[in-house]
């Protein structure tokens, strides 16, 4: 038998750890450049329907699984008596590596940044591909975020995730209001604006719709199980319902908020033409290549106060959610295994490091894992990786609803959801989740699933 489990203080404790997973890189960096790629605010708008009609209902069910049993991902559809279950949770562990694995990197290039621009290094932009391609400097920031997170993890969840969250998430908030309210003064501010909120609703095509989907399951921490491990250390006392829609409205308030700070800046070196974010400037690099350019137009100590400032709060963000990610295989080692957590961390962060390899010389430092890696149309291991566990995290997803509402049952379900919240069964909330767990989430993420495998992997577009 392992050691005692940790626990969260309290719902605001667990409330806090689980935004801080959701909000990340996901919303800092790649939400504003999905946006920039699927044209805008129609993208936004798709994003937001999916958050609360499919993301929302598979949050909840999560949480409630993980409370129920007490167990990591994998021991948990054991504990409910489903072992040929324990599929989900496997897929959810390895997904949960892989995540990591090139998560980690991004988050090393977003502090090897902060550094950067605090020493007014803003030309680090102009040559972004000689940044991530110098193999020595990438490495040694991984090894510093990796070892800040398994620090952390190491130090359990009251005293180390929900503390670190506790402190970075207030800490964030404030930051990211202050630059919004800088951008927003900014020359042409209103252009960016305009492109964000706007929506153009012809740009709307299956891989913007896929897309989004994507986005907001891996906005909000979907489909692996890092709510399952999350909710076993939540208290049987608090309302999984509530606190789920506090953590989707964080998560979707910061991502629509990173945008606010971001496209302002976007048409402010564009002069208000916001023509290019379409093209050239999308993508992965938006942040790392444009944004550093509006912080050099600002001279040397605005410009470092800001745009340190910048890359400071994204790796704040990213601390958060890999602590998260790092969680899954750790809890899963120390619940399977019987070995301590110290343990259990040094073993999985090493073998996540080296997972993450190849993602790490995929951006210019290896030809073959930078431009020969054309499996699923990318060309880049990393783009590959995050290819794969997208469509991992909607399979999950997929799955842990059918299971929860046809295998282990409503009934029990919904026992468990009334733990905390007395009288959810009589609730209007109640025949909201019981629809969408058992009618709209399997059927829409069974087809968008389809189509994004299609899309993704075949080149097949239905439209
Ligand atoms: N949600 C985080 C982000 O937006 C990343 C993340 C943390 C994640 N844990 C996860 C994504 C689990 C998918 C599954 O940056």
């Amino acid at each position: 038998m392992a050691a005692v489990r940790g626990a969260f203080t309290n719902k605001l404790g667990f409330i806090l750890a689980a935004s801080g997973s959701a909000v990340g890189l996901g919303n800092i960096w790649k939400f504003p450049f999905e946006v920039g790629l699927g044209g805008g605010a129609a993208f936004v708008a798709m994003y937001m329907i999916f958050c609360f009609l499919l993301c929302f209902p598979v949050m909840v069910t999560e949480i409630a699984i993980g409370r129920k049993t007490q167990k990591n991902p994998v021991g948990a559809f054991t504990a409910l008596g489903f072992k040929n279950w324990r599929f989900i949770g496997v897929f959810g562990v390895l997904a949960g590596v892989l995540i990591l694995s090139y998560y980690n990197i991004i988050a090393g290039w977003a502090f090897g940044f902060f550094f950067e621009m605090v020493q007014g290094n803003f030309d680090v932009s102009n040559n972004f591909g000689v940044f991530t391609s110098d193999i020595v400097k990438v490495c040694i920031y991984a090894v510093i975020f990796m070892s800040f997170t398994g620090y952390f993890v190491g130090k359990g969840i009251s005293g180390g995730i929900e503390k670190l969250s506790r402190i970075l998430m207030p800490t964030l908030l404030l930051m990211i209001i202050g630059m919004v309210l800088y951008s927003l003064t900014l020359p042409n501010a209103f252009e960016g604006v305009k492109f964000y909120l706007i929506p153009d609703l012809s740009e709307i095509n299956i891989s913007i719709v896929g897309g989004a989907l994507r986005q907001a399951f891996f906005s909000l921490s979907l489909g692996m199980g890092t709510l399952i491990t999350y909710g076993s250390y939540l208290s049987k006392k608090d309302n999984i319902v509530s606190s789920a829609a506090y953590i989707t409205l964080t998560d979707i308030s910061i991502a629509f908020i990173a945008g606010l700070m971001i496209f302002p800046l976007v048409a402010f070196i564009n002069q208000g033409d916001m023509s290019a974010v379409a093209s050239d400037q999308a993508g992965p690099g938006l942040i790392f290549v444009t944004l550093p350019q509006a912080f050099a137009t600002l001279g040397p100590t605005l410009g470092a106060l800001v745009g340190g400032g910048f890359f400071l709060l994204l790796s704040f963000a990213a601390l958060t959610s890999t602590v998260s990610l790092l969680e899954v295989p750790t809890a899963y080692v120390v619940d399977e295994l019987g070995i301590t957590r110290t343990k259990a961390v040094l073993f999985a962060s090493i073998f996540i490091f080296i997972v993450g390899i190849p993602s790490m010389l995929g951006n210019g430092a290896s030809e073959f894992f930078s431009n020969q890696f054309k499996i699923t149309g990318s060309t880049d291991f990393l783009s590959f990786a995050s290819k794969m566990t997208d469509t991992m995290l909607l399979f999950g997803g997929l799955c842990i609803v059918i299971f929860a509402a046809y295998v282990w049952k409503k009934e029990n379900l919904n026992a468990e959801l009334a733990n905390g919240y007395e009288g959810y069964q009589h609730k209007g909330i109640s025949k909201y989740l019981d629809f969408t767990i058992s009618f709209v989430c399997p059927t829409i993420l069974a087809i968008l699933l389809v189509l994004v495998v299609l899309s993704n992997f075949f080149g097949i577009n239905f439209f």
